[in-house]
């Protein structure tokens, strides 16, 4: 390579400009840009009625857009969706596994439609019953699983084509925290293999475990867009006291002057971010209050991005 070139920037793999959708009149996506790079883990975060599964969906060539350029691994989108498809694994928001068949023909199914025969369906089938913990339930009908295998199982399906890029639409709601760490370890591998990954989340630490980049979405905005740490450290002071009780709330009522801290109340519940804790912990210890401090989340930044009221 010339070493006057410019360092080559990999294309990214997938990317939105400008996207807008709208039903019956209401703007639901509202101009909204992203670009995933290939290898990451790209999160979508927002309250309930976002616009994440649209946005996932026109990402996907499923729901034409409004307005706005759409690219999908080299492919524009919605043009060349199909194209696009074939080599992405696709986990909806809901399952839709088949009733009538079983785990494994489940799976069968979908590698017939990739085209795979024979030995090579075997073993891809056999590798995906392993890689989702699920070989001692191939036989077994879908009915006859919890939910936490469903979502191995249908993350597995998505999988039978061995995508560049999986788009995840909560993969783990509903899920207990064991059935959720499975998922994770899954994705984990996923990542380290060189898949890239788009995922909608309600978990904040499903995100800031295993997002490299995220965007908060709110109201078919996007409101922030960086990685889970600079999220944290641009948008939130560092520490946070959480007070609780009726004690806490008389000691937090009777305090005059002003308090060296952002805070957030709900009821008997008080949360004050702070750049400094020393002056606020010592106070709550003279006054025998108890408190909990720890480091700012990406909770708190979702709840203060998305219009938790604040009073400073
Ligand atoms: N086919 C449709 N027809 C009319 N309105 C729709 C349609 N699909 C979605 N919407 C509306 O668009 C908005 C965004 O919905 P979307 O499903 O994208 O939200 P979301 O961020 O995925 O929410 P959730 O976290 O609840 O899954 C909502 O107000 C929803 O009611
Ligand atoms: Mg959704």
């Amino acid at each position: 390579m010339d070493p006057l070139d410019p360092p080559s920037i990999p294309a990214p793999i997938a990317q939105a400009q400008g996207l807008v959708k709208r039903y019956d009149g209401r703007t639901v996506v509202d101009h909204i840009d992203l670009t995933v790079q290939p290898g990451e883990c790209f999160g979508l975060l927002g309250p309930n009625g976002a616009g994440k599964t649209t946005t996932l969906r026109m990402l996907l060539g499923l729901t034409p857009p409004d307005e706005g350029a759409l690219s999908v691994l080299g492919e524009p989108i919605p043009e060349r969706a199909r194209e696009a498809r074939r080599r992405l694994g696709i986990v909806p928001q809901f399952d839709t596994l088949d009733p009538d068949f079983t785990v494994r023909e489940n799976l069968h199914t979908y590698a017939d439609y990739f085209g795979l025969k024979g030995r090579a369906r075997r073993q891809r089938v056999e590798d995906l019953l392993r890689f989702a913990s699920l070989e001692s339930r191939r036989d077994a009908p879908i009915s006859a699983l919890s939910g936490g295998m469903k979502r191995r199982l249908t993350l597995a399906r998505a999988l039978i084509n061995q995508p560049e890029l999986v788009v995840l639409d909560e993969p783990t709601t509903g899920l207990d925290p064991q059935a959720r760490h499975h998922i994770w370890q899954c994705l984990r591998g996923l990542l380290k293999s060189g898949t890239a990954l788009i995922l909608t989340t309600h978990y904040m630490e499903e995100a800031e475990r295993l997002c490299d980049r995220l965007a908060i979405i709110d109201r078919g905005r996007v409101v922030a867009q960086d990685s889970p740490q600079s999220l944290i450290r641009t948008h939130i002071e560092p520490h946070v006291l959480e007070l609780d009780g009726p004690t806490a709330m008389a000691w937090l009522d009777a305090q005059t002057g002003d308090l060296p801290a952002r805070l957030w109340r709900m009821g008997d519940l008080a949360l004050l971010y702070t750049l400094q804790a020393a002056p606020l912990t010592a106070a709550l210890e003279q006054a025998g209050i108890r408190y909990l401090h720890r480091p700012a989340n990406l909770e708190d930044v979702f709840m203060k991005l998305t219009g938790h009221e604040l009073r400073d």
